[in-house]
């Protein structure tokens, strides 16, 4: 069945604060959104993704989303209207909606869900309610029989048509869910088995508990970089991605930037993937001159690519000149950008060699570095 994610991500986040909306917060490397977007798109029967975002939010969502094919709609006021919006520009047979706040979504519950639209129109994920339920706010008032209640999840999985037309004759105040839906236009939806790791980020401690469980199914790796390039000619230099003023220049093929090409290289080796060399090899042309941060943004799209969180990165400058210390700051945020992580994340020291050696001669500059990742994070 050709199925369409529709994610709505168009709310404000308020009960989970933090100053941005929760959808777009960074949750271990990666915004919540796109945890939740990989989630469904990670299913071979998911073939297009909708998100519905919300005012002021599009660069946001550009951002989370980039590299991922998306049609992107404007949300509504509530949920329900979210939702309403991005099914007007869905064709297909089958819908899953999704909140973009529930960023786990095992690949098990989609199959669950889709099998049942063979026999109902909707289907939706739900978990037993272990605690005890009252009425009351302060006070602990009246007791709610908890049997026979279950707790409704996301992703929910329609025929298309079918909830098309329930929303168009849907005439009651503003839903919670589409279920709500399906089931007052006379419709039937199955509940399967949901999963504890579609728990919606609703408040702070939703938040941390998703950052622990990250942190619990993850190996941390490690990996190292080291590279050299002797003076020649006149400067400057590139160095850590950013053009420094130097009576010599550097030797390279490309623009011989040792702190890129170290870093580069360490992140590689944490992979696993190689070397610098392997992906970008001197006897090729294209690389010829090539900005290094190239080399530095498609490493790290690929170590993404095998499921890593890049978490930081350091690397030492080995050089009597010229003088790192001036120029830190712009490389670590120079550095930052191109790996997509925040400055506190990138790491940049410099040493000399006490005149000892090829840099102590002022031959060279080189470079080490030291990647660290979590592999295997999906939770
Ligand atoms: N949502 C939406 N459009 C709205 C309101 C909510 O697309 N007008 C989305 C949210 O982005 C979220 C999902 O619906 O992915 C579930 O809603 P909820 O948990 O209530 O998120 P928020 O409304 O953002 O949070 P809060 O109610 O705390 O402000
Ligand atoms: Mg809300």
């Amino acid at each position: 069945m050709t199925t369409t994610a529709l994610i709505v991500a168009a709310g404000k986040g308020e009960r989970l604060g933090g100053g941005v909306p929760k959808q777009y917060r960074d949750l271990c490397g990666k915004p919540v959104l796109r945890w939740a977007a990989e989630a469904l798109l990670r299913h071979p029967a998911v073939r297009n993704l909708c998100v519905a975002i919300g005012e002021g939010q599009q660069d946001r969502a550009a951002s989370a989303l980039q590299g991922l094919e998306a049609t992107i709609v404007q949300g509504g006021a509530e949920r329900a209207d979210s939702v309403s919006a991005g099914l007007d520009r869905i064709e297909g047979e089958a819908v899953l909606v999704h909140d973009a706040a529930r960023p786990f979504c095992p690949t098990d519950v989609i199959d669950r869900l889709l099998a049942s639209l063979e026999f109902f129109d909707g289907a939706a994920p739900v978990l037993p309610v272990g605690d005890t339920l009252a009425r009351g706010e302060a006070t602990i008032d009246e007791p709610v029989d908890r049997a026979g209640l279950q707790r409704v999840q996301t992703p929910q999985a329609f025929r298309l048509a079918a909830l098309k037309s329930a929303y168009a004759s849907w005439s009651g105040s503003t839903p919670t869910d589409e279920t709500t839906v399906l089931r007052a236009a006379g419709m039937k939806v199955a509940a399967v088995e949901g999963d504890p790791r579609l728990e919606k980020l609703t408040l702070p401690a939703d938040f941390a508990r998703a950052q622990q469980w990250l942190a619990g199914n993850s190996i941390p790796r490690t990996g190292m970089g080291f590279d050299v390039h002797a003076f020649a000619g006149t400067g400057p230099i590139m160095l850590g991605g950013i053009s420094i003023e130097h009576d010599r220049g550097l030797k390279g093929h490309s623009d011989a930037d040792v702190v890129l090409h170290a870093i580069t290289d360490a992140l590689l080796g944490a992979v696993a993937l190689g070397d610098i060399g392997e992906h970008f090899p001197p006897s090729d042309a294209r690389w010829k001159g090539a900005a290094s941060h190239m080399f530095l943004s498609h490493v790290a799209e690929l170590a993404r690519g095998q499921g890593a969180i890049i978490d930081h990165v350091d690397c030492t400058v080995i050089a009597e000149a010229p003088k790192v210390g001036p120029h830190r700051d712009a490389m670590r945020l120079r550095i930052a950008e191109i790996l997509g992580l925040r400055t506190d994340q990138v790491s940049l020291k410099a040493t000399t060699t006490e005149g000892l050696g090829f840099t102590g001669r002022r031959e060279g500059i080189a470079a080490q570095a030291v990647a660290n990742v979590r592999m295997g994070a999906t939770w």
